[in-house]
C-alpha cells in the first residue's frame, strides 16, 4: 500500500495508544513528531522506528504547559515544514469517588485531558489554515457517552473532548479549511492507564477488569490509520471501538 508520507505529531506517544500508532504510522511510511515527558522512553521509541528506515523525531513536552506543546509544533515545522495530523493522545484515568476528594487527581484529569487538548489545537490549527490541510485526532473514550461511579471526572473530561471536537470540525468545514476532526473512542485497551490509578479499590477493581477484557493498543492503530489514510475530501469523524466481549 502506499499513501503519500504525513507529518503527524502524536502526544503521550511514550507508550500505550501512543507508541503504538507511532510505530504503526512509521512502518506505513508516515514522518512522526512524538511528545510525552518521559524522554528516555521517546528516545527508544525513535530509535526502534528509525532503524528499519522509518523516520521519527522527539521532543519532551508537557501537554499543560502552552508553551512546551506550542515547541512541539515548532519542532515539526522545522524539521518538517508541516504539520499533517496532530494527535491529541495524552490523558490518565485516576478513577476515585467524589466522597474520597481526591482533588490533585480532578486537577491532573481537567489539566492533561482537557486543557492538553486545547492547547494541542492552538498549536497546530493556524499552521493547518495556512496549508489549507490538516486532520485532529483526538483521544476520548467510550467513558465520553456513559460514566459510572468512581468516573466522572474523567468522563467529563472525555466527553469535554468530544464535544470540542465537534465544535472544531464545524468550524473548520464553515471555514472551507479541508481540516479533518476524528475523535477516537476506545474501551479497555492493555496500557499503563490503570497503573497511575492512585485510589486503591478502583486500581484493584480496574486491573480486574483490564485483565479480564482489555485488548491491544495495536487495534486502536489501525483503526486510526485507516482514518489517516482515507482521501482527503472525506472525514472518519468518530471511531468508537471496544474489545468484543466488553459490555
Ligand atoms: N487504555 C484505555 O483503556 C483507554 C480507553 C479509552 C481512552 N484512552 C485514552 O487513550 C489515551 C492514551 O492512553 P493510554 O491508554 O495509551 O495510556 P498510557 O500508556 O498511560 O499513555 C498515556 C500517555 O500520556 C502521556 N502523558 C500523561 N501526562 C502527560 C503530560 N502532562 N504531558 C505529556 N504527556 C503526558 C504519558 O507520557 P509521559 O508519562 O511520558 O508524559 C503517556 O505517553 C488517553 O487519552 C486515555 O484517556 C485509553
Amino acid at each position: 500500500m502506499t499513501t503519500k508520507s504525513k507529518v503527524i505529531v502524536i502526544t503521550g506517544a511514550s507508550s500505550g495508544i501512543g507508541e503504538a500508532t507511532a510505530k504503526l504510522l512509521a512502518k506505513k511510511g508516515h514522518r512522526l513528531v512524538l511528545g510525552a515527558r518521559r524522554e528516555k522512553k521517546l528516545q527508544e521509541i525513535t530509535d526502534s522506528i528509525n532503524s528499519d528506515g522509518s523516520q521519527s523525531i522527539y521532543a519532551p513536552v508537557d501537554v499543560t504547559d502552552l508553551k512546551s506543546v506550542q515547541s512541539l509544533a515548532d519542532l515539526a515545522l522545522k524539521q518538517y515544514g508541516r504539520i499533517d495530523v496532530w494527535m491529541n493522545n495524552a490523558g490518565l484515568m485516576p478513577h476515585s469517588e467524589f466522597i474520597k476528594g481526591r482533588v490533585d487527581d480532578w486537577n491532573r484529569m481537567i489539566d492533561v485531558n482537557l486543557r492538553g487538548v486545547l492547547y494541542g489545537i492552538n498549536s497546530a490549527l493556524p499552521t493547518m489554515r495556512k496549508q489549507k490541510a490538516g486532520q485532529f485526532i483526538n483521544v476520548a473514550s467510550v467513558a465520553a457517552h456513559s460514566v459510572h461511579p468512581g468516573g466522572g471526572v474523567y468522563s467529563a473530561t472525555k466527553a469535554g473532548v468530544w464535544m470540542i471536537s465537534e465544535a472544531l470540525r464545524q468550524e473548520e468545514a464553515a471555514a472551507g479549511s479541508n481540516v479533518r476532526v476524528t475523535v477516537v473512542s476506545p474501551g479497555a485497551i492493555a496500557t499503563e492507564l490503570v497503573n497511575h490509578v492512585t485510589d486503591p479499590d478502583q486500581k484493584k477493581a480496574m486491573n480486574a477488569y483490564y485483565d479480564q477484557f482489555a485488548s491491544s493498543p495495536q487495534r486502536v492503530a489501525s483503526a486510526i490509520l485507516s482514518a489517516v489514510d482515507l482521501p482527503a475530501d472525506t472525514a472518519i469523524n468518530e471511531i468508537v471501538l471496544r474489545p468484543t466481549r466488553q459490555g
